[in-house]
This record gives structure tokens, sequence and C-alpha cells, in this order.
């Protein structure tokens, strides 16, 4: 039987990562981060020498780009390997996350990683978390769930996770601000703009705990 295709669709900070994570760990179907693709993408772009602007030389960089990733196993986490270098690290800092949503905006980054993705969700038995996954990546995923939670909310929990990491000069208001505008961005572009596909469920995780969150999406899958 072809195993189902998961969608998890949400704003920045809303807990989508942690939850997809441990809902294909529950499942035992694989986990896909398209963000973390669109992160690589701009980590390409902030360490050349081609303006941010430059559509036409991004498409470029980005059609002979290769692309490897490797999914989460044990506690490992997920590789992403760009031209050979390993940079699962270097695509979580501030100067990658502010520059992210313009880069995967441009049309050429966005064709080549969504055919990418399309290709590795062909065999189902995925979970697959972003922007566009119900709307534009898989339309006829199984299941879609659509993450949200007040900015207010998303801005404490991306705190927490900059203090675990031993970042503690960031502001909980530039948090906040940062991922209003990420928020802004993501929804007012033109191409696969974020929004919840009309038979998607709506999650608010307001509240909850990702043990909470995980059980409801199994729950609704099963
Ligand atoms: O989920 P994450 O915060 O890693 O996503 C980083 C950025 O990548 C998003 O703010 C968005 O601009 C872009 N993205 C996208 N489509 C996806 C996944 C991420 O445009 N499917």
């Amino acid at each position: 039987v072809r195993q189902p295709i998961i969608a998890i669709d949400g704003p920045a900070g809303a807990g989508k990562s942690t939850v997809t994570r441990q809902v294909a760990l529950a499942l035992n179907l694989t986990y896909l981060d398209t963000g973390a693709m669109y992160r690589a993408m701009a980590w390409l772009v902030l360490h050349s020498d081609i303006a941010t602007e430059d559509e036409s030389a991004i498409a470029e960089l980005v059609s002979q780009a290769t692309l490897e990733f490797i999914p989460p196993r044990d506690q490992q986490p997920l590789q992403v390997i760009i031209n050979g270098e390993n940079v699962s690290q270097a695509i979580r800092t501030p100067e990658v996350t502010a520059l992210v949503s313009p880069i995967s905006a441009y049309a050429a980054v966005r064709e080549k990683l969504v055919t990418y993705q399309q290709e590795l969700g062909k065999l189902g038995g995925i979970v697959a978390e972003g922007r566009d996954i119900g709307t534009n990546v898989f339309p006829d995923a199984e299941v879609k769930i659509f993450l949200t939670a007040s900015v207010e909310e998303r801005a404490r929990r991306r705190l927490k996770d900059f203090q675990a990491q031993g970042e503690d000069n960031i502001s909980l208001q530039q948090l906040e601000k940062d991922i209003q505008q990420r928020d802004y961005q993501d929804t007012h572009r033109t191409l696969a703009p974020l929004r919840k596909a009309s038979d998607a469920i709506e999650l608010n995780t307001d509240g909850l705990t990702v043990e909470e969150v995980i059980n409801k999406i199994i729950h609704l899958v099963q």
C-alpha cells in the first residue's frame, strides 16, 4: 500500500519543526523540512558575491547547486549539505533567517525546490513541513494541518530556543518584530504565499504542550 503524505504548514515559530519530526518518528514516516531547503539557498546567496536583488544571477547560482538532505535518525538532527559543504548549523543563524524570505520568493528558487520535494514525495510516506505544502507542493496530501500560534507565544518559544543555544543578546521585542516581518513577507508574496489550504485543519497551539499537539495530529492521521 502507498504510505500517506502529511502536510504541516504554518508561520514561523508555530512549532512545526519539533512537531513534524516527532510525528514522522511516531508514524515511521520520512521527515521533510522544506524550510531547511530554502535556508540552504539563502546561505548560498549570502556566501556568494551576488547581490540579493540580482534575481537572474541567483537563478544561475541555484540551478548549479547540488543539494543533499540526510533525514534525522537516532538523535542526529537533519543534515543539510550544499555543494559538498555541511551547512546544518550555518542555516540557522539570524543572518540566514533574515534573508530566507526574500530569496524564497524568487521563481527559480521555488521551482528548483518544489520539483525536488515532489520527487522525494513520489512514493508517499512523508511528513513535510513548510508554507506551501498543502496548497502547492502536495495538494493531494492525505492529511493537511495548518499550525498556528499567536505572535507573542511564537516569540517566547524562539527566545527559549536561542537561550538554550547559549544565545542571550536577542530581545523578545526584536523576535516579535522579526516574526511579524517574516509572516508579512511569506503571506504577501506572489508565488505560493503562506495560507491555509481550504481542506486543511487549523490547529492553534497557544497553551498546548508539544506532546498535546503531536497527539492531536497522530489522532487526526489515524
Ligand atoms: O520553516 P523555516 O523557518 O525554516 O522557513 C524559513 C523560510 O523559508 C520561511 O520564512 C519562508 O520564507 C521560506 N519557506 C517557503 N516555503 C516553504 C518553507 C519555507 O517559502 N515550503
